[in-house]
């Protein structure tokens, strides 16, 4: 019998539930402070407001974009559709607020000053990124012209002039990002949720990659192929400790860290 998804969604969480330590069983102290610091930090931050702002606009927009077709996250979303609503952009592409202030804070906690991203969409989690770290080297790489453009409208607004957005396919375009950024303190894999592509990009980035350097892999649970992905990633001989949070999947190579998996409940 074929599940459906939702009940497979169900199942996939709790499996994570179950699995989930609490802070009594996180005993290494680097991922404690993670889970202190980033995870358990409620601070409401003022910058939050900048991007709820913006989002409440894009959110009411009446415009529309033209949508290259790219990428995987279309389950819910008609991306074949060549003009779409940029309120249903927003809803379905970019980052929730609850991913994007954990994105916030992961920053404040690590400092990095370089961060590369693939997929912009609207820009959303870009400007979490550089409301977090204004000093730092942002690029971000989007494959649909239209969404660009609009999120380098986005980074304006949010007054932020740290952002360089490469247009073009990941596949192309990565090459370029690494001859201005050859070794980013943290790599955000938001765009085309494929188990083959992610892992393509995951080794591609692995050659750029310093001890301090973080990855952050969105919905690591969202297909079959995804959790396959995020599998290899995490038992790869270079990655230290994996934080498995059920929506994202952090990886980090620091080498006085002990190789180990953990699941927290996020
Ligand atoms: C989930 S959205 C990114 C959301 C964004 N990070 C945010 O939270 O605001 C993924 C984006 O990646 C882009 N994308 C997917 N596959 C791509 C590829 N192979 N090359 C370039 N862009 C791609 C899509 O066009 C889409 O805008």
């Amino acid at each position: 019998m074929i599940m459906s998804r939702q009940v497979e969604a169900v199942l996939g969480y709790l499996k994570h539930a179950l699995k989930a330590r609490s802070k009594y069983h996180i005993h290494s102290p680097f991922v404690f402070g993670f889970y202190q610091n980033v995870l358990k930090d409620e601070h409401t931050y003022t910058q939050y407001r900048v991007v709820n702002r913006l989002r409440k606009e894009l959110e009411t927009a009446s415009r529309f974009i033209k949508r290259k077709d790219l990428g995987a996250k279309c389950k819910d979303f008609p991306c074949d559709q060549r003009f779409v609503r940029v309120k249903d952009v927003v809803h379905h592409s970019s980052v929730t607020r609850k991913k994007g202030e954990f994105l916030f804070r992961l920053i404040l906690q690590y400092k990095p000053s370089s961060i590369l991203e693939l997929g912009t969409s609207l820009g959303i989690s870009s400007i979490y990124f550089g409301l977090a770290a204004p000093e730092s080297k942002i690029i971000t790489i989007e494959g649909c012209l239209d969404s660009a453009n609009l999120a380098r409208e986005n980074f304006l607004k949010a007054g932020l002039k740290n952002i360089q957005v490469i247009t073009g396919n990941f596949e192309e375009k990565l090459a370029d990002a690494f001859l201005e950024m050859p070794l980013p303190d943290l790599v955000f894999f938001d765009g085309n949720h494929r188990k083959e592509p992610t892992l393509s990009y995951f080794n591609q980035c692995l050659q750029h990659v310093h001890p301090g350097t973080i990855f952050v892999f969105d919905d690591i649970h969202w297909s079959l192929g995804m959790e396959e992905a995020w599998n290899t990633i995490r038992l790869h001989p270079r990655v230290k400790v994996s934080i498995d949070l059920y929506h994202m999947g952090i990886v980090f190579f620091r080498e006085e860290l002990s190789k180990e998996d953990f699941t927290i409940r996020f």
